[in-house]
């Protein structure tokens, strides 16, 4: 039995990568070619690289915004405070295949910065990305590999990083369950070498 005899709960199948969370349920938002867009949202993404900065989302093949990604080759991510999320959990609960989600939810877009796909009007956080490349990971989700082509925050609620007294971003633990940030620490530097 070794360590599952009492101290360890075992986790298995759809509930594994709830280990791995809190992370940020972000709102992805690309277009069709033609140029309806849509989006979702997405608690699988991650930073892939610095120079040149590339960010990574795991998106399933069924989902309609998978199909718009490849379509225009650009999406934005966008990341919201804990006021959106009812809105955010409904956009990542129904598909906006046969209906237009982002107004059944009443969720503003605006033109992005620098893309032809929109970003979401509110948002305190947004990455605007070109689709690099779709990686087979060998699993029921693929990775698409964004380029940052542009970024930027809310100045009220990022200073370098999100402060955590204002930015109350909404962070997914798993099935309906959320939480946000709440405490700071800072750690003393290391020497370096
Ligand atoms: C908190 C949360 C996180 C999610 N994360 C992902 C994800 O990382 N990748 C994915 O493919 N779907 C994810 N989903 C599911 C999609 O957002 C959902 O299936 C959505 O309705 C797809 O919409 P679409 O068909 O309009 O693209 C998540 C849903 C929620 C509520």
């Amino acid at each position: 039995m070794g360590v599952m005899s009492g101290e360890y709960v075992q986790v298995s199948g759809r509930i594994i990568y709830h280990l791995l969370h809190p992370r940020p349920a972000v709102l992805v938002i690309s277009m069709g070619s033609d140029c309806r867009p849509g989006g979702m949202v997405a608690a699988w993404t991650v930073s892939l690289s610095h120079s040149p900065p590339l960010v990574g989302v795991a998106i399933a093949p069924q989902r309609n915004t998978y199909r718009l990604v490849k379509e225009s080759g650009q999406f934005t991510l966008n990341i919201f405070g804990m006021d959106f999320l009812d809105k955010i959990h409904a956009l990542g609960s129904i598909s906006g295949r046969e209906r237009d989600k982002f107004a059944e939810v009443g969720l503003e877009l605006e033109p992005s910065r620098t893309l032809r796909v929109p970003r979401a009007r509110d948002a305190l956080g947004v990455l605007e990305c070109e689709l690099e490349k779709i990686v087979d990971v060998g699993g029921d989700h693929d990775l698409f590999v964004g380029r940052v082509v542009d970024a930027y925050a809310k100045k009220e609620f990022f200073k370098d990083v999100y402060d955590p007294a204002r930015a109350k971003i909404i962070l997914h633990l798993g099935k309906r369950i959320y939480t946000t940030l709440a405490e700071v620490m800072i750690v003393k530097e290391h020497d370096a070498r």
